[in-house]
């Protein structure tokens, strides 16, 4: 459809989104979806070029989701910028940006949630976050219905959303395919995120610790070292020496199913949180034996 570089055309409702994905579709497109919570940056258009590369018509969506949010976490404060967001999409490929009101996505009088349960949103951010992933899983399932897309492109810096996302598909049986995208991060490492908008100069460069101690355990478990407890050890004491970055959780878990692992002899993922300053950050690494 539309070149690289255009300004997309944003609208505001479903209807409009199923209006302008049929017209794309009768025509043959493919259709990809990027889903976002907007503060675009670098990862997110990165994702969005992905699904330019491998689709006809590339739909972004950018909307705050109110129910990810837990209460007391940052739903009031979280980074908004439309104008700008329209425009890196735009560069990064999109055909058309879907910014909805609240009132679009949850209708008044909406009552509908959906719930992936189990291991996979117990652990991890689903244990310090009471509730996220409800909220990812239904509004995730609310755009995938709206924009009725073939290929849906998420992040591997949120692994666990992915798997969670991936799992209500498969669950559901819903009629697309979930594209996981690489990390992108800064030239220190640090992983982009739209929090990172809240750190100081001096936070942002302490925030690196996350990945240069994700990477020493990657180095540690290629020279041999089996054992998940000493990995986390590692990890856990390599951020502790940073005073402005306070860990959350680091666990090694099976890449697959997030169980614990007693001996790094399978796919395994190892994530952190930390808070930094204002900001909660998340970061992973992923190993393979
Ligand atoms: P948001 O944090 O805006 O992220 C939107 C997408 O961009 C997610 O798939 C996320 O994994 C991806 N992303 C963010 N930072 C990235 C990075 N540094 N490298 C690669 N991908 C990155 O995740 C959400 O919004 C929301 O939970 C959402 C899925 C939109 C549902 O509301």
């Amino acid at each position: 459809m539309s070149g690289e570089g255009k300004l997309p055309e944003v609208v505001t409702t479903a209807a409009e989104v199923r209006e302008r994905v049929g017209a794309a579709r009768a025509g043959g497109a493919c259709i990809g979806l990027v889903p976002t919570m907007g503060a675009l940056h670098e990862g997110h258009t990165a994702l969005i070029e992905r699904a330019r590369a491998d689709c006809g018509y590339v739909v972004a969506t950018i909307f705050v989701n109110p129910t990810q949010f837990p209460p007391g976490e940052d739903f009031e404060r979280y980074p908004r910028d439309l104008e700008g967001d329209v425009r890196k999409a735009g560069e990064a490929g999109a055909d058309l940006v879907f910014a909805p009101p609240v009132s679009e996505v949850y209708p008044p009088g909406d009552c509908t949630f959906v719930e992936v349960t189990g291991p996979p949103v117990e652990v991890m951010c689903g244990a310090h976050r009471p509730g996220h992933f409800r909220g990812v899983t239904t509004v995730c399932a609310r755009l995938f219905n709206i924009v009725a897309a073939d290929r849906a492109y998420f992040g591997a810096k949120d692994y666990q959303q992915l798997l969670v996302v991936k799992q209500m598909v498969r669950d559901l049986r819903l009629p697309l395919e979930i594209v996981p995208v690489p990390t992108v991060r800064e030239a220190g490492g640090l992983a982009m995120s739209s929090r990172n908008r809240y750190l100081s100069a001096e936070e942002r460069d302490a925030a690196t610790v996350l990945y240069r101690a994700l990477s020493a355990a990657g180095k540690k478990a290629a020279a041999g070292e089996s054992d998940p407890s000493a990995l986390v050890a590692g990890v856990k004491e390599m951020i502790g020496g940073e005073p402005l970055v306070e860990v959350q959780y680091a666990e090694l878990r099976d890449a697959e199913t997030l169980e614990e692992i007693v001996r790094l002899d399978r796919p395994a993922v190892l994530a952190v949180a930390a808070f930094v300053g204002k900001a909660r950050l998340i970061d992973n690494v992923v190993f393979k034996p």
